[in-house]
């Protein structure tokens, strides 16, 4: 009998204060917490044959090691850098290690707020880029990559 082939790997990282999300501002990051924003994408995956591994830290150094331990074995990779977004070297220099697509994230629209908010150091290294669209932004983005990881 021949054996299906092994599913393809998403790497899911949220950076600081995303493990706040459903009590911290809610009128701007919504009232879903990061939990149920998980246990989503996983069953999402699964149906679109992807495994899913989600990864929060509020410590850029973990999220750093984090991408040097998977740059090599996962398909695509969906960030929310969170407030890193605006400062990491260090994260952007991480990603570089991978050839698979990046898909950034945000829950909230960052060009529509503060202007330290509009830089962003992983938008020209990444696939595409999901702004204000909240916690459904999560679901396009699985979506879309379980379509371009087809190709
Ligand atoms: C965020 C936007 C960032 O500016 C902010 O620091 C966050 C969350 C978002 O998802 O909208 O923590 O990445």
């Amino acid at each position: 009998m021949k054996s299906s082939p092994p599913e393809k790997k998403v790497l899911v990282l949220h950076g600081p204060n995303l493990n706040m999300l459903g009590k911290r501002e809610p009128e701007i990051y919504g009232k879903m917490t990061l939990e149920e924003i998980n246990r989503e994408l996983i069953r999402q995956g699964k149906n679109l044959g992807l495994t899913v591994e989600c990864f929060q830290s509020n410590h850029e150094g973990a999220i750093v090691e984090k991408i040097q331990e998977n740059f090599e074995t996962c398909s695509a990779i969906i960030i929310n850098p969170a407030a890193y977004t605006h400062t990491s070297v260090a994260i952007r220099d991480a990603l570089l290690l991978t050839d698979a697509p990046i898909i950034e994230i945000h829950l909230s629209n960052i060009y529509k707020r503060e202007t330290f908010r509009h830089r962003s150091m992983i938008s020209d290294i990444a696939a595409a880029q999901l702004t204000g669209f909240g916690h459904r932004g999560y679901s396009m983005a699985i979506t879309a990559l379980a379509g371009m990881l087809q190709n």
